[in-house]
């Protein structure tokens, strides 16, 4: 009968130390240490100074003042990384998307091999593509543009068609804690562009 007890306030005073040890006082978002931050500097792509863009007197690197970059890391880890899990139920990290490039989302104009809603009746269709231009906070010819002619022609692949094919074929596959799926508003919430690094000018 005392067995289990015993091992069940070990295992309770395990969990309480090694939160505490994760924590070491501070209240960082990120693994803060050496080997995490190499980590994520890895899975994106990037040197310290991507994100830490402060120096010292002496021209080292001042990891402590805040940065665009480092505001849009925080942001990816507490709405992606730890409020999505992949369309298996696996974590996801920053790898997961990143897998190694920082500006991942592809941006050619090349044609596609396949359209994104073939067999789709033209209202569906329309039912999306008011989606798309609510949730980004955009009009049409965000992503589209004109043909010779002089009207829109959406069959002509774009900068910003491409990146939000790859936005619905890979971004709305994710699960949320709630076992439902992001939408394109979920994470624009009514703006292209969202991301705190943009703020700094340096497109
Ligand atoms: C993608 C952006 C990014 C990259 C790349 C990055 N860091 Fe960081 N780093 C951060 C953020 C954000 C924090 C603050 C995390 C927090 O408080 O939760 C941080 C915190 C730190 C801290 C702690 C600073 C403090 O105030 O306690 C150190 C030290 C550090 N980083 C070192 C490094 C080193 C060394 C590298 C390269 C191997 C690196 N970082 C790469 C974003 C980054
Ligand atoms: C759900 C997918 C997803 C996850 C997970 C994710 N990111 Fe991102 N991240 C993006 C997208 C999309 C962009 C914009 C990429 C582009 O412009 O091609 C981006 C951009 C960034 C940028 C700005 C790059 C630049 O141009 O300077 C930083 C920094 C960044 N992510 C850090 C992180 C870190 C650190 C993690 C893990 C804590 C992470 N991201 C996890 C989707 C993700
Ligand atoms: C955020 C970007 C975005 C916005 C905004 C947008 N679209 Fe689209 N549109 C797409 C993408 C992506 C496709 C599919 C492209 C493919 O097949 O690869 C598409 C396809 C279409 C198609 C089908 C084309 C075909 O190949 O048959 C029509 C019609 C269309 N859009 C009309 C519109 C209209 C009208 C609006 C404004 C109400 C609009 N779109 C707004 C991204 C957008
Ligand atoms: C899991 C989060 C997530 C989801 C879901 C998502 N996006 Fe995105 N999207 C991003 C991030 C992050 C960026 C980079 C934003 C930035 O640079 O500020 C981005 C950028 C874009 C861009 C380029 C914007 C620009 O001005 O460069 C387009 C277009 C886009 N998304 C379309 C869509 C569409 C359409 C959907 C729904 C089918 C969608 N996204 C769903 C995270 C998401």
């Amino acid at each position: 009968m005392r067995g289990p007890r015993i091992l069940l306030s070990l295992v309770a005073l395990v969990t309480w130390v090694d939160a505490g040890r994760a924590d070491e006082g501070h209240n960082h978002v990120l693994d803060t240490s050496q080997e995490g931050m190499k980590a994520i500097a890895k899975s994106i792509g990037v040197k310290c100074t991507h994100c830490h863009i402060a120096k010292t007197p002496d021209g080292k690197p001042d990891f402590s003042p805040m940065s665009p970059p480092k505001e849009t890391a925080i942001h990816m880890k507490i709405h992606f990384v730890d409020s999505l899990k992949t369309a298996d139920g696996g974590d996801v990290d920053c790898a997961t998307c990143h897998n190694g490039v920082a500006n991942f989302i592809p941006r050619g104009t090349e044609a596609p091999a396949t359209r994104m809603m073939a067999g789709m009746e033209r209202p569906a269709v329309m039912g999306v593509m008011k989606g798309f231009t609510k949730s980004l906070g955009v009009k049409c010819l965000f992503c589209h543009t004109k043909g010779d002619n002089g009207r829109m022609d959406p069959t002509i692949p774009t900068k910003h068609r491409t990146m939000a094919r790859y936005m619905f074929e890979n971004f709305t596959t994710f699960k949320r804690v709630d076992g439902s799926s992001p939408t394109c508003q979920s994470c624009h919430q009514g703006k292209a562009e969202f991301l705190p690094h943009h703020g700094d000018g340096a497109e």
